[in-house]
């Protein structure tokens, strides 16, 4: 999760934030091919990242796929997008606006000093809705 001061790494086990880069990435959620025509005002950018040697050593079921790429992918992606949709119903619930989009992986990349196994995939941005921004 990126916000203005850093970014954090979400333990889902803790239910905590653990701080993992200093200074504001937000930018680097941002599709790059459209950072020129647009700024992003989201306070939150949640930042989607693959541990793939968490499917390779996974504590659950030993799926033997979990060592293809091809099936690997499979999970990763279609764990991204239902984590999305809870975001954007949650966000719903909320009164907040989300966007899902594609991000900068290579800034992000080098900017949190992840591994190879560790594959950016979207980022999802949350805020206000664009009318209680403008009424701020
Ligand atoms: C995998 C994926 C990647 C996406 N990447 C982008 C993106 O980089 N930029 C973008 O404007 N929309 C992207 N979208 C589409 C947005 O999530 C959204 O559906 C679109 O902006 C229309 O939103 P609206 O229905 O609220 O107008 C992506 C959607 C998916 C499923």
């Amino acid at each position: 999760m990126a916000l203005e001061d850093g970014t954090y790494l979400y333990d889902a086990v803790t239910h905590r934030l653990n701080p993992v880069a200093t200074g504001d990435l937000r930018f680097a959620a941002i599709n790059p091919r459209q950072r020129a025509t647009f700024r992003s005002t989201a306070p939150v950018q949640l930042i989607y990242v693959a541990d793939l040697h968490r499917l390779t050593h996974t504590i659950g079921f030993k799926e033997p796929g979990l060592h293809d790429p091809e099936i690997q992918k499979s999970y990763y992606f279609v764990d991204c997008g239902m984590i999305g949709g809870n975001v954007y119903l949650v966000a719903a619930a909320q009164g907040l606006a989300a966007w899902f989009h594609n991000c900068d992986k290579a800034t992000l990349t080098k900017s949190l000093a992840l591994r190879p196994e560790q594959k950016v995939l979207f980022a999802q941005s949350v805020g206000w809705p664009a009318a209680a921004e403008a009424g701020k």
